[in-house]
C-alpha cells in the first residue's frame, strides 16, 4: 500500500531527515530583542550583521533570517529606530556566505507580488539556491499608516486572504511563463518574471492566529510558533502540525528563543535580572502602541505588560552552556519542533560559545542528514 501521508519537500536542511534546523534571528534593528537600558547596545548595522552571518556560516548554523521593520518603539534606548531593509541586507549576506540559508522578510501589504517574485529569485541566484522568504501580513498599523500603506477595511483575517492571493501569484510567477490572475487585491496580466529560482525558495510565516496558521499550513513550508511555557509549546506545536496534516499539508514548526549564555547559571540569571531591572518603560509603551493598545490602556498593568516586564521580547533560556544544552535538548525531546531560531543578547561573543559547546551535541542527539535541495 502506498503511504499517502503528506511529506515536507526537501530543502537541504537537517529537518528534511528528522534533524533540527538551527538558525539565527539577525540583529538588523538596534537593540535586538531586549528592551532594556542594561542590555548590550546592538547597533543594527550591516557591519555587525556581516560579522554575525560569517560566524553563522563558518560555524555550521542552518539559516539566518532578518525581519522587516519600518518604525521603532522609541523610549530612552530608541528601540528599533534603526533597521536595515530585509531583502537587501540578506542579498549582501548571501554574497558573503556560502552554505547557510538566507531568509528575507517581505510584507504582503507593501510589495507587489511580481516585485517580490523577482527579488527572491534574485536572492536565489546570488545565494546559489539558499533563498527563503518570511511572509508577513503586517499587523502593526503605525508602521504602515506612516507611509499611507494601511488599507482601512482590510481587517486581520482579510489580510490573510490578501496574503494568499499574493503568495499564490508569486508561486505562479516562479514556475509559469506567463501569469494572468484577476484577484480581489492583485492584478497580474500576462505577467512575466524571469529568472525563475533554481531551487524553490523556502517559505515561512509566523502567523499565530487561526487565519495565520491556516494560511501557513496551506501555503508555506514552515511556521514559527511560541508558548508561554514548555507545556504550551508542546501543545501549540502538536496542534499546528496536526492541523496542517488534517488540511493535507506537512509543515515544519520552529520557535524563536533568546539564549542568555554565561560561564555559570548564576551569572546568566543575573544578566536576565539586570535586563529586567533596566526595562525601558518608554520603549514598552511604544511597543504597546504598535501592537494596537489604546492610549488609555498604556501605563496600566495587564497580561501583556506582566510578560513584557522581563524586557525580553521572546521566550528565553538562560544558563551555562551545559544548562542551556540540557534545556534545549528537553525542548527538542518533548515538542514536535523541527528547529529553533536563536537570538543572543550579544551575538559576537555568545554565538561562538553556542556553536562550540552546544550545537555539536544537539546535532549528535538529534541527527539529520542534509540532502540536496530539490530544484524548483
Ligand atoms: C519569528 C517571527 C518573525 C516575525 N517577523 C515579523 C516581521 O519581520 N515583521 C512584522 O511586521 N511582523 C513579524 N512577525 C509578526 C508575525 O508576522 C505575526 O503578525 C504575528 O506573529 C501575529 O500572528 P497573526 O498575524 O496570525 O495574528 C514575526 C513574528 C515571529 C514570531
Amino acid at each position: 500500500m502506498t503511504d499517502t501521508t503528506p511529506q515536507c519537500a526537501t530543502f537541504g536542511l537537517p529537518s528534511d531527515t528528522g534533524g533540527r534546523d538551527i538558525g539565527i534571528f539577525m540583529p538588523m534593528a538596534n537593540g535586538g530583542w531586549i528592551i532594556s537600558k542594561n542590555s548590550p547596545r546592538l547597533d543594527g548595522s550591516y557591519d555587525y550583521n556581516l560579522k554575525v552571518a560569517r560566524l553563522a556560516d563558518e560555524m555550521g548554523l542552518d539559516f539566518i533570517m532578518a525581519m522587516a521593520k519600518f518604525r521603532g518603539y522609541g523610549g530612552e534606548i530608541e528601540q528599533w529606530k534603526v533597521s536595515l531593509d530585509s531583502p537587501l541586507m540578506m542579498a549582501g549576506l548571501a554574497q558573503a556566505t556560502s552554505r547557510v540559508k538566507v531568509w528575507a522578510t517581505v510584507h504582503t501589504l507593501l510589495q507587489n507580488p511580481a516585485v517580490t517574485a523577482k527579488m527572491i529569485a534574485t536572492l536565489d541566484q546570488i545565494s546559489h539556491g539558499r533563498a527563503g522568504l518570511n511572509v508577513v501580513t503586517g499587523a502593526y498599523k503605525g508602521e504602515f499608516a506612516q507611509m499611507g500603506a494601511w488599507p482601512e477595511g482590510v481587517d486581520h483575517d482579510e489580510r490573510y486572504v490578501l496574503a494568499t492571493e499574493w503568495i499564490q501569484g508569486i508561486k505562479a510567477l516562479w514556475t509559469e511563463e506567463s501569469v494572468t490572475r484577476h484577484g480581489k487585491y492583485f492584478q497580474l496580466d500576462d505577467c512575466q518574471s524571469f529568472p525563475k529560482p533554481q531551487t524553490r525558495p523556502f517559505l515561512v510565516c509566523a502567523g499565530t492566529s487561526g487565519a495565520g496558521v491556516r494560511f501557513t499550513a496551506e501555503e508555506m513550508d514552515a511556521l514559527f510558533l511560541a508558548g508561554n511555557n514548555l507545556d504550551e509549546l508542546i501543545a501549540n506545536t502538536r496542534k499546528a502540525k496536526d492541523g496542517a496534516l488534517a488540511l493535507g499539508h506537512a509543515i515544519r514548526a520552529y520557535s524563536m528563543m533568546i539564549l542568555v549564555i554565561a560561564d555559570t547559571d548564576a551569572e546568566a540569571e543575573a544578566m536576565v535580572e539586570s535586563y529586567r531591572e533596566g526595562l525601558d518603560e518608554g520603549a514598552l509603551h511604544g511597543m504597546m502602541r504598535a501592537y494596537g493598545f489604546l492610549d488609555s490602556e498604556i501605563g496600566k498593568e495587564n497580561d501583556f505588560t506582566r510578560k513584557a516586564r522581563s524586557a525580553l521580547m521572546a521566550p528565553h533560556v538562560a544558563g551555562s552552556p551545559a544548562t542551556v544544552l540540557e534545556k534545549l535538548s528537553e525542548i527538542f525531546e518533548k515538542t514536535a519542533l523541527d528547529g529553533l531560531m536563536v537570538i543572543f543578547p550579544e551575538y559576537l561573543s555568545m554565538l561562538p560559545v553556542f556553536a562550540a559547546e552546544i550545537l555539536p551535541v544537539l546535532r549528535e542527539r538529534f541527527p539529520g542528514r542534509v540532502m540536496e535541495a530539490a530544484s524548483a
